[in-house]
């Protein structure tokens, strides 16, 4: 897999265009060759004028994904039954995964519901290739809305992409926002591009995947309150 893909250079070796890039992911993603990307980990918007947008994903994912590659896509509940539908069409369905959000839980008031958790639904393009044995469901580290509004958990990110990739994998976040699953890519030392459209966000998210450390894997360490002993193998 050579280095450079399309016009772009992913990271973690940044460089001036590298990791993330400014502009529409409907034109940028064009420009990736098929079958580069590895996993797709990303946060779309999902507003009811929003959802079309998991229609493109449900095209473009079989063609970005390598054969037995991931799409991890967050996904409100109330419009999950939408949201599956579509990536369904091209794609087939994985798992669907959770996580615990650790204060500030928004009050879904047309159902009237405290929504406690963030939905991940996971989708693989063809058979889903071996991965290492995953929790479906893991706890934020906590509440930061320090660049986006939408920001999501690093950490629950950094265990499933560590997961279910490997080193120098490609990661893509075609909707980065503040670029917390660029930096949990970078931080397992996977490869990653990401596009943001939305300008205001591309130094501060910049700024802050490249300041995340590469770290090794350290079980039990920083994941110390979600590990559980499951075995290092596929078929255990
Ligand atoms: C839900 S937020 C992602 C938040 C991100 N997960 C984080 O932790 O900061 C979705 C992001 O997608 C961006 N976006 C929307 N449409 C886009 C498009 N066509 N191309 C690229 N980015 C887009 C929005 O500006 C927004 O920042």
């Amino acid at each position: 897999m050579p280095n450079n893909i399309g016009p772009f250079t992913p990271g973690p070796d940044d460089t001036e265009t590298a990791g993330l890039i400014a502009g529409d992911c409907f034109q940028l993603a064009q420009d990736i060759p098929d079958g580069s990307i590895d996993l797709i980990y990303t946060d779309p918007p999902y507003t009811t004028n929003t959802l079309y947008i998991f229609d493109w994903l449900g095209v473009e994912a079989p063609r970005l994904l390598r054969p037995g590659g991931l799409v991890f896509a967050y996904a409100g509940t109330y419009f999950l039954e939408k949201i599956m539908r579509a990536l369904a069409s091209n794609l087939t369905f994985h798992w669907l995964f959770s996580v615990d959000l650790d204060g500030g839980n928004p009050y879904f008031r047309a159902r009237q519901i405290l929504n406690c958790s963030r939905l991940i639904v996971a989708y693989s393009n063809g058979p889903a290739a071996p991965h290492l044995y995953l929790r479906d469901r893991l706890r934020s580290e906590g509440k930061d809305k320090s660049i986006h509004e939408w920001q999501q958990a690093v950490q629950p990110a950094r265990y499933w992409i560590e997961r279910v990739s490997k080193a120098g994998d490609l990661i893509l976040d075609p909707f980065a926002g503040s670029g917390s699953f660029l930096a949990a890519a970078r931080s397992c030392g996977r490869r990653y591009l990401g596009f943001e459209i939305d300008p205001q966000y591309i130094a501060p998210a910049r700024a802050r995947i490249l300041a995340t450390p590469i770290k090794p894997y350290l079980p039990g360490i920083e994941m110390a309150t979600q590990e559980l002993p499951f075995p290092e193998a596929a078929d255990g």
